[in-house]
């Protein structure tokens, strides 16, 4: 049986980065279900489609492909059959992306798609609700935190790395108001599953999470 590794929390704790270097060391499938949700969010955008127009967002969902490859250690986001790898994380997707995350025939399209993944091998997914309702059986759990500062400086730093321009300001606000929109949404709100550790990655570099969750992970499997 395939085993599977949820990793939840909010934006900039350092997830992605660290879920990446997880699968590599171990061998396991990554999978950024936050990418998906991007890719949903850009379809909308390209369609002029608000969040609130749920039927065009319907339409728009019946068809959808959306695909996440690995290439040389890179991971690349197909939306029908396009690479838009760099275009899901541009800020006016950071800024509509939680909106349409909040809709349920989105939810209701993407969570049986992960769900899938899992016979795809042992995986290591990462996003929002992966441990409370995407896989609430999964092997581990973990909830990884940091404060909003330190999110929002994280976030920053990644924009300006990745040619993406922006202040501290705005990150900050962005961050701020996705994560209220994140874990009061009705449907798979985040937060922590009763059965999660929970780490708290403030104080720590890169190199410390992931030694602190791969020894959770051999201690679990
Ligand atoms: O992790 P991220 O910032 O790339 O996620 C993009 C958006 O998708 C963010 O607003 C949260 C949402 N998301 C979600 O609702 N459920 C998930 N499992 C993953 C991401």
């Amino acid at each position: 049986m395939p085993f599977v590794v949820a990793i939840d929390g909010p934006a900039g704790t350092g997830k992605g980065t660290v879920t990446k270097i997880i699968a590599d060391r171990l061998n396991l499938i990554y999978i950024d279900t936050g990418a998906m949700y991007r890719a949903v969010a850009l379809k909308a955008l390209k369609n002029n489609i608000k969040p609130e127009e749920t039927e065009k967002i319907e339409e728009i969902l019946k068809d959808i492909s959306i695909k996440l490859n690995r290439i040389n250690e890179k991971q690349q986001i197909l939306l029908d059959g396009i690479d838009v790898t760099q275009e899901i994380r541009t800020p006016e997707v950071d800024d509509v992306v939680a909106k349409f995350a909040a809709v349920k025939q989105v939810r209701e399209k993407m969570t049986p798609l992960q769900r899938k993944m899992k016979s795809e091998g042992n995986i290591i997914m990462e996003g929002r609700d992966i441990g409370t309702v995407v896989f609430p059986d999964a092997d581990v759990k973990i909830y990884l935190d940091a404060t909003v500062e330190e999110r929002a400086k994280r976030r920053y730093k990644q924009n300006l790395e990745n040619g993406i321009k922006c202040t501290f300001e705005e990150i900050l606000t962005s961050i701020k108001e996705r994560h209220i929109l994140e874990t009061t949404r009705e449907i798979a709100p985040l937060k922590q599953a009763e059965d999660a550790i929970y780490v708290d990655s403030t104080e720590l570099s890169i190199e410390e999470v992931v030694q602190k969750i791969i020894a959770i992970i051999e201690e679990k499997i």
